[in-house]
C-alpha cells in the first residue's frame, strides 16, 4: 500500500447509485477527476446510497446499482489502497452528524435550495418526502464527518457546498473554532457539456433519447452504433459551430474531451472529410476508453464477494476518520460520551438557558 503524505489536503465528493450504468457525462464530469485527485490528496468516495433513498428506488434497484456504482469507480482508476471508496450506510456517523446539523440548519435555508425546490414542484409537496429536504443537510455531514478541505463537484452543486460552507462557519462560531472545517468547493471546470445524440439541442440524460446517450457499460457495438447514428446536418462541411452545427460539434466536443484536444483542432483535421470518417474514428475513440472500464467493472461484478470485502475495508477506514471527528462535533454540541469516566459534572448555573444559539 502507498502511504498518503499526513500533508495533504482532504478530498471528498459522493455518487448515487441511481443508475445501471454510469454515462459519458458522469466519466467526464466526476470520474475521470477523482482519478486524477488522487495523484495531490487524500481522497475519500462515498457511494452515497442514503442519499438515493430520497427518490424511493425499489430496493433490489438501489441494492444492484450500490454494487454496480462502486465497480465502475474501481475499474475506472479508484484506487483502494490510496483512497478511500466504502459505501454510505457502512458509516453510521452520516445520518448520527446529520441530525445535529439538522438542528443549526433553519428552515428557510433548508428551503430556498434550487434542488429542492424544483423536485417539489415536480412532484407537489405532497409527493415530497421529508429526506428530499434533508438531502442538503446529508451532504454536509458527508464532508463534515471527513475534515475535507476540497469537494470536487459539478456547478449544479454549487448551492449546496454553499450550504456545507455557511453550516461549517456557523458551529465554528457557535461551538467554538476548530468545530468544523469550512470546506471548499472544486467546481469541475466546465468540461465541454454534452448534449444528446439524437437531439443535440438537449442535455445528454438518462431521461432524454433511449438512444442518445453514451454509457460506460454498453456493449462496444451499441456505443459505435450510437455514435454512428447520431444527428448531425444536411450539409457536408466538418466545422466546430455549436450554434449551427449542433450534431457534429457535439461529436466534436466529445473526442476533444475524452482525447484532452481543443474540438476545433479536430475539425481541422476532419477538413474535406466526410461525416462518416469523424463517426468511425469517434466511436473507436468512446469504444477504447469504455472497454477496460467496462470490462473491469463485470470483471468485479463476476465476483462480488471480492468487491464487497475492498468495500468493507473502506467503510473501515472511513469509520476510522468519520469516529473520532463525530465524536469532537459532537461534544462540542453538549452531548456526553458514551463510557468515560471521570467527565466531570459541573452543577447548572441557574435557569438561564447557555444553549448553542
Ligand atoms: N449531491 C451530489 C450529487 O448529486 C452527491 C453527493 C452526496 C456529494 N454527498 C456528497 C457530492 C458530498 C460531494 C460531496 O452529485
Amino acid at each position: 500500500m502507498v502511504p498518503v503524505p499526513a500533508d495533504r489536503r482532504r478530498v471528498f465528493s459522493g455518487i448515487q447509485p441511481t443508475a445501471d450504468s454510469l454515462h459519458i457525462g458522469n466519466y467526464l464530469g466526476a470520474v475521470r477527476n477523482w482519478v486524477t485527485l488522487q495523484e495531490t490528496h487524500d481522497c475519500v468516495y462515498s457511494v452515497v446510497d442514503l442519499h438515493a433513498l430520497t427518490v424511493n428506488p425499489n430496493p433490489a434497484d438501489i441494492l444492484r446499482r450500490t454494487r454496480v456504482t462502486a465497480a465502475q469507480l474501481l475499474a475506472a482508476g479508484v484506487d483502494p489502497d490510496r483512497s478511500i471508496l466504502f459505501v454510505q450506510s457502512h458509516v453510521s456517523e452520516h445520518a448520527e452528524l446529520t441530525w445535529l446539523l439538522n438542528c443549526v440548519t433553519g428552515f428557510g435555508e433548508a428551503g430556498r435550495m434550487t434542488q429542492f425546490k424544483d423536485k417539489t414542484q415536480k412532484q407537489g409537496s405532497e409527493g415530497a418526502n421529508v429526506g428530499l429536504f434533508d438531502y442538503p443537510i446529508l451532504q454536509a455531514a458527508d464532508i463534515l464527518l471527513y475534515d475535507a478541505h476540497a469537494v470536487p463537484v459539478g456547478e449544479d452543486q454549487r448551492q449546496h457546498l454553499e450550504l456545507s460552507r455557511d453550516i461549517a462557519i456557523r458551529l465554528n462560531s457557535r461551538l467554538g473554532e476548530g468545530t468544523a472545517i469550512v470546506p471548499e468547493a472544486l467546481i469541475t471546470a466546465a468540461t465541454a457539456k454534452i448534449y444528446d445524440l439524437q437531439n443535440p439541442g438537449a442535455k445528454m440524460s438518462k431521461t432524454g433519447s433511449p438512444t442518445g446517450i453514451l454509457e460506460l457499460l454498453d456493449e462496444p457495438k451499441v456505443l459505435a452504433k450510437r455514435v454512428k447514428s447520431a444527428v448531425t446536418d444536411t450539409e457536408t462541411t466538418i466545422r466546430f459551430d455549436p450554434e449551427n452545427k449542433p450534431g457534429v460539434s457535439n461529436l466534436l466536443s466529445i473526442y476533444g474531451a475524452l482525447t484532452n484536444r481543443a474540438p476545433g483542432d479536430i475539425a481541422a483535421e476532419y477538413e474535406g472529410k466526410m461525416y462518416g470518417h469523424l463517426k468511425v474514428d469517434l466511436a473507436e475513440v468512446v469504444v477504447e476508453t469504455f472497454r477496460p472500464i467496462r470490462e473491469g467493472a463485470q470483471a468485479l461484478l463476476a465476483d462480488p464477494d471480492e468487491l464487497d470485502r475492498i468495500l468493507a475495508r473502506g467503510a473501515e477506514r472511513a469509520r476510522e476518520i468519520a469516529g473520532p471527528v463525530f465524536r469532537r462535533i459532537a461534544s462540542r454540541f453538549g452531548l456526553l460520551a458514551p463510557g468515560t469516566p471521570g467527565t466531570p459534572c459541573t452543577p447548572g448555573t441557574g435557569a438561564r438557558s447557555t444553549g448553542a444559539r
